[in-house]
């Protein structure tokens, strides 16, 4: 992929499109779960509803209205990476959204050269806006966020999210490992809102086993600038086929990446080439 780095300028203008985008898509999808709409099953336990292709369109059309030379990829439409490439989840949390529960987000984020480097996330029901681009810091409603300062497994509170995409097996040796480390595990299914809660600091660290781009392309840039220490997400073949995830408060990431680690020793999983170890941004 060739390497273009967008300007200051042009992130900043960037950031400022995720942002009132993804708001303004967060109320379509707020309107849309208050209307109430009928849920379909894409595979076992993976869930659509017709308001996420209608917001991915919304968002699509106003992206491509400004910035007529990037590129779009999104859950629902696809698309090519390119350079420039916006990556977008309309509904993150469909399943949630699905059983008329409130914890969906909208996900837009911005890859520089298959670089996160800005990202928004709306959660419409409580018209909560995450922003955060490189070297900007991360925000919560304009308000300045950061990661927690835990350092301890016993105080930990984690999410280590679940889709049928990843071995069942590996999921509960992993939930086992992080009980057995005093951790308090929990999923509640929206990644995009998980990694916002890393970063403002209401959770410790996230984990799940496989992720698509669209799940982490904003919340990545997000736990970063706040301080936060992720895995290689983009790694290999992460901005086609995925690839795990863990982010964490940064003096927790150590114990957090050891207790998984071990957990997955001998899977496949584990190989470096999908970015678990964690460190470096
Ligand atoms: C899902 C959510 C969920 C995660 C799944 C994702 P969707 O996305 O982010 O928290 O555990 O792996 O597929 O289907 O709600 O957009
Ligand atoms: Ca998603």
């Amino acid at each position: 992929m060739e390497e273009l780095r967008v300007d200051a300028t042009g992130l900043e203008l960037r950031l400022a499109a995720a942002a009132a985008v993804a708001r303004e898509a967060g109320l379509l999808a707020r309107g849309l779960f208050e209307s109430g709409l009928a849920a379909t099953l894409k595979s076992r336990q993976d869930y659509v509803t017709a308001a996420d292709a209608r917001v991915e369109r919304f968002i699509r059309a106003r992206l491509a209205a400004l910035f007529p030379g990037d590129a779009i990829v999104g859950e629902e439409l696809g698309g090519v990476g390119s350079a420039r490439t916006w990556v977008v989840d309309p509904i993150d949390g469909t399943a949630n959204f699905a059983h008329r529960h409130p914890g969906f987000a909208v996900s837009i984020g911005f890859l520089d050269g298959g670089v996160p480097a800005a990202g928004a996330i709306h959660v419409p029901m409580t018209d909560t806006l995450y922003t955060a681009r490189l070297g900007g810091g991360a925000f919560r409603n304009a308000q300045s966020i950061a990661a927690s300062a835990c350092d301890l497994p016993e105080r930990a509170y984690v999410e280590l999210g679940y889709s049928p995409r990843s071995p069942r097996a590996d999921y509960l040796r992993t939930l086992e490992a992080l009980l057995d480390g005093g951790m308090l595990a929990r999923w509640s299914g929206s990644a995009a809102l998980a990694l916002a809660q890393v970063a403002e600091g209401s959770s410790d660290g996230y984990l799940e086993l496989h992720l698509n781009p669209w799940d982490v392309a904003a919340g990545l840039v997000l736990v970063r600038e706040a301080g936060g220490i992720t895995s290689d997400f983009f790694a290999g073949e992460g901005a086609t086929a995925g690839n795990p995830l863990l982010a964490a408060a940064p003096a927790f990431h150590p114990v957090f990446a050891n207790a998984v680690m071990d957990a997955l020793a001998g899977s496949p999983l584990a190989r470096p080439c999908h970015g678990l170890p964690g460190g470096g941004h």
